[in-house]
């Protein structure tokens, strides 16, 4: 089926979309970006990632304009009407832009390139939980400017398919023995008794999805650690559970092929995923 995406200020046929060999996103990876959901029609949290989004721009030194979320937020409304988007997720991506010649160092008045397109989406069901996933742990090799949304995503797509051809659902990974996030992302335990989630700094990205299952859990009177979290933490740990945009918590019950607690999916598990789950039906 044909559909219309939003490139450089024109609504087009995705399949029509060009850019240049020149743009700095596809010769350095130079360029951030956001994968926000649609529930029923509407962005979910668009505030928090259109932030999310003017923050990495920042901090990689890309210019923002005033209105630039304002834009952003009327370009998807737009998408949504002309595609009938009803559950899908948007793409966004803004690089630096087009240069004529390859230079490490970018000029300053380059345009940046804004493509955002949209793709169906389906969040795991309850039941799909039931039988908990498995997870793995490797040594967090990237880079320690993880806060960052960057387009440059060699390392955790080397770790995620690391995974994928292990035969498991999600790397877990650990820098210096603390655990920092997932290669696709954030992470939640409960060790004796307590929630816990490593603390927010450069080693991770600021997950929507952590920050709201924090806030909702907080107003069900249910206390979340911000907190180190050492490897021996994670894997004597009696739950655990991955959080993101795209599947909003997914239970990890086997790490290397080893129980997480008694290898089934816990109370905070599906605690978790009921109060994301609940949150979004009632908008
Ligand atoms: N990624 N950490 C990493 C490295 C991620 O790539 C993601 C999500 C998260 C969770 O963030 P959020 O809750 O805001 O989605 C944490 C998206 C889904 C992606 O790259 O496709």
């Amino acid at each position: 089926m044909s559909q219309t995406i939003y490139l450089n200020g024109e609504y087009i046929n995705r399949d029509d979309a060009k850019i240049s060999i020149m743009d700095r996103g596809f010769l350095f990876g130079d360029g951030v970006y956001e994968l926000i959901p649609i529930y029923n029609s509407k962005p979910f949290l668009i505030n928090k990632h259109l932030q999310r989004l003017r923050s990495s721009m920042e901090l990689v030194g890309m210019r923002t304009s005033s209105g630039l979320t304002e834009n952003l937020e009327q370009i998807m409304l737009e998408l949504i009407s002309r595609n009938q988007y009803v559950n899908h997720f948007f793409y966004v991506h803004i690089t630096r832009g087009y240069q004529s010649s390859r230079n490490h160092i970018y000029s300053e008045d380059i345009k940046h390139t804004i493509l955002i397109m949209g793709e169906e989406y389906k969040v795991f069901s309850r039941e799909k939980l039931e039988n908990g996933f498995k997870g793995c742990v490797r040594e967090d090799f990237r880079w320690m400017k993880s806060n960052i949304k960057s387009i440059s995503l060699l390392g955790n797509v080397m770790l995620k398919n690391y995974a994928a051809q292990n035969g498991f659902y999600e790397t877990l990974l650990i820098r210096d023995n603390k655990l920092t996030e997932g290669s696709a992302s954030n992470i939640f335990v409960v060790k004796n008794g307590q929630v816990m989630t490593p603390n927010l700094g450069v080693e991770l990205l600021p997950g929507v999805t952590r920050d709201l299952l924090i806030e909702l859990f907080r107003k069900n009177n249910i206390v979340v650690e911000e907190t180190d979290v050492t490897e021996d933490d994670l894997l004597t740990s009696e739950e655990v559970w991955c959080t993101s945009s795209t599947n909003y918590c997914v239970p990890i019950t086997e790490i290397d092929n080893k129980k997480i607690g008694k290898g089934n999916v816990g109370d905070y598990s599906y605690k978790s995923y009921d109060l994301i789950s609940n949150f979004i039906s009632a908008l």
